[in-house]
């Protein structure tokens, strides 16, 4: 038994006593808008307006566009013209004249809330009663759909009842709503007797379980998790790290909306201008409410520079029954532009970008954000535990217990879980290398990491680059390198752009930088137990159980990986000099052998 909320546009018993008093057929049903002292008002926008009253008319019609109703301009008279067809408990929704057609000579109570067995016993002494449900976005509690499956539920403890819903919105005002209640309530009863329920009580079990599944608990509903701030201020970085967290628990599937990935697809063409920001963040928050709808977890992480926008997000995401929760990534502008890792600050202090977020065009700072955090001088783990801490404060996600094991300290009390079997062909074990330009790091670890398997390994080995040029040449720096390596030459070696594709089908992906392996995980997610940096993943090797190799150790170090930390980096020597490149190629021979050596299962085993 739950106890009951108290119901906010409910006539009160007693005005509903002086309404019965006023019923005795002086009432006639509403038929028109904007009639004098009739609570019922009709605004349109001025164009449509100005439309509207040169055509004599306006026509209503629902979100697909099927005519509902026509309304002159002026006098407000409506002539209907369909009834909806579809939605849920359809044949519940009458018009005054077919409940009267039906039901005549009952009394007539309205509803607004889940009743309880206080009111379920005065129904019970009423007689043939007929319930109506006044369902609309102003119901005060339970969704319109929930409420009339409530009150069918209610119903069934009642001798004689039937269930008649009636659309109703709240217009935000408690007076109007009150007064819209009774006008709605007396046409329907139209002369018959009205009877308002008195508050209190407690729910019966079968109606209690139909508000509970309707408001589900903090950690059961879906969630949206905005992240908003300026470029640079590292919502991408902190959204990135939370959704590897979420990942690792396991428990829920999530799906990243971040600012600059959604621009590559969802929002491809759209500009900076205040227009297309506010179209870009509706459109995210569209998706994400629609997550939310199903129970899921989005995580969004665009700018989302205007206060108006996010209030809308919030709204379509509460009104999609998820929760809404803001992280603003309050680093300042000062830090952002001090880190600048785009450049795009100093283009936009030379005025080579308009309206550049924080230079030339506005940043509104959230006022309702649930958390705030300030990256400067914090490492990411610091930051993201902020965030933690109040989501599970919050209620909404506990992922605080969730520690990150580290593959490079296996712990004795906790072995790796045992790899997949291996399916019977899975032919030779697909490594792609990624670095930015493919022209110089990557294609190093692709020759150098052929010949340290040698001919006879089932390894393949291919390179790409994030924003990589098709049919360029290696850079002849590093080229310079290959011979001190055992590698002859580049060979044929052209370079090609990094695609979905060669991602999918690749069984290790392994990068040179942290910064790569985002880029690559912001687009495939779902990827990140195959997607490491090539330190990390020799790092990892070095923690591994000596006795895996190829897929087995894949699948291990897959379960319990290390983390992506930028110091583990090949650091770019692209045009830095020979010294820089031999550099480069000792640090990447030396990850390749750990590497390679543990996939051929060619490692020394040390006991
Ligand atoms: S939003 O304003 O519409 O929310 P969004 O998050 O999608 O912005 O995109 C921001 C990213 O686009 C930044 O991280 C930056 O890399 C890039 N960018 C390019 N031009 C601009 C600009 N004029 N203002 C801000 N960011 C820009």
């Amino acid at each position: 038994m739950t106890p009951v909320p108290t119901p906010q546009h409910c006539p009160s018993p007693r005005e509903l006593d002086d309404l019965e008093l006023l019923t005795t057929g002086a009432l006639t049903p509403i038929r028109a808008f904007n009639e004098p002292g009739s609570p019922i008002s009709l605004t349109l926008p001025a164009d449509v307006l100005e439309a509207a009253s040169a055509a004599g008319e306006v026509e209503l019609v629902d979100p697909e566009g099927l005519p509902l109703a026509r309304v002159t301009i002026p006098g407000g008279e409506v002539t209907s013209l369909t009834h909806a067809q579809y939605g849920p408990f359809r044949q519940h929704y009458l018009s005054p004249a077919q409940t009267h057609a039906r039901y005549a000579g009952r009394t007539f109570v309205p509803v607004v809330d889940a009743l309880t067995d206080h009111q379920l016993a005065q129904l019970r002494e009423a007689g043939p009663v007929v319930l109506l449900a006044l369902v609309g976005t102003g119901t005060p509690d339970l969704s319109p759909v929930a409420l009339i499956r409530a009150t069918l539920a209610g119903a069934r403890h009642v001798p004689d009842a039937a269930v008649v819903a009636v659309p109703l919105a709240s217009h935000g005002d408690a007076a109007i709503d009150h007064e819209l209640g009774l006008a709605v309530t007396t046409t329907y009863a139209g002369g018959d007797r009205v009877l308002g329920l008195t508050e209190g009580g407690r729910l019966p079990d079968d109606i209690a379980a139909i508000v509970a599944a309707d408001q589900p608990a903090p950690d059961e509903q879906g969630l949206v998790l905005f992240f908003t701030g300026l470029s640079g201020s590292g919502k991408s970085t902190l959204a990135r790290a939370l959704m590897d967290r979420v990942l690792e628990q396991g428990r829920r599937t999530v799906t990243s909306l971040d600012g600059d990935v959604v621009r590559r697809n969802l929002s491809a063409g759209l500009t900076f201008s205040a227009e297309d920001r506010e179209t870009n963040i509706r459109r995210i928050g569209w998706v994400a409410a629609e997550i939310s709808r199903h129970g899921g977890l989005a995580i969004c992480s665009p700018i989302a520079p205007f206060d108006r926008t996010r209030q809308q997000v919030r709204q379509m995401v509460e009104e999609a029954g998820g929760a809404f929760f803001l992280v603003h990534v309050a680093t300042p502008l000062e830090e952002c532009e001090r880190r600048d890792r785009k450049g795009l600050y100093a283009k936009a202090r030379r005025g080579e970008i308009p309206e550049f977020t924080g230079i030339s065009s506005p940043y509104d700072e959230p006022t309702d954000a649930d958390v705030r955090v300030d990256t400067t001088g914090r490492s990411i783990e610091e930051a993201l535990d902020d965030v933690l801490g109040v989501l599970r404060d919050e209620g909404y996600l506990d992922l605080t217990g969730s520690t990150q094991e580290s593959a490079s300290a296996p712990s004795p009390a906790a072995p790796a879980p045992a790899p997949a079997p291996a399916p019977e062909d899975e032919g030779p074990l697909k490594v792609l290398f990624v670095c930015t330009a493919n022209i110089c790091r990557s294609p190093f670890m692709e020759l150098v990491a052929r010949r340290i398997a040698g001919p006879d390994a089932q390894l393949q080995f291919a390179s790409a680059g994030t924003h990589g040029f098709r049919d360029h040449p290696m850079d002849d720096v590093m080229a310079g390198t290959l011979p001190e390596h055992g590698v002859d030459g580049p060979g044929s070696f052209t370079s090609r752009p990094l695609t979905s594709d060669l991602v999918r089908e690749a069984d290790l992906v392994l990068t040179a930088e942290a910064a790569h392996r985002s880029f690559i995980l912001d687009d495939h997610p779902a990827d990140f137990r195959k997607v490491f940096t090539l330190g990390q993943f020799a790092d990892a090797v070095r923690g591994a159980d000596p006795a895996l190799s190829g897929r087995d150790l894949l699948a291990a170090i897959g379960q319990r990986r290390g983390s992506a930390d930028a110091t583990l980096d090949v650091d770019d020597p692209y045009r830095q000099g020979p010294a820089a490149a031999q550099t480069a190629a000792r640090h990447i021979e030396g990850l390749l052998r750990v590497v390679v050596d543990a996939l051929t299962g060619s490692r020394k085993i040390t006991p």
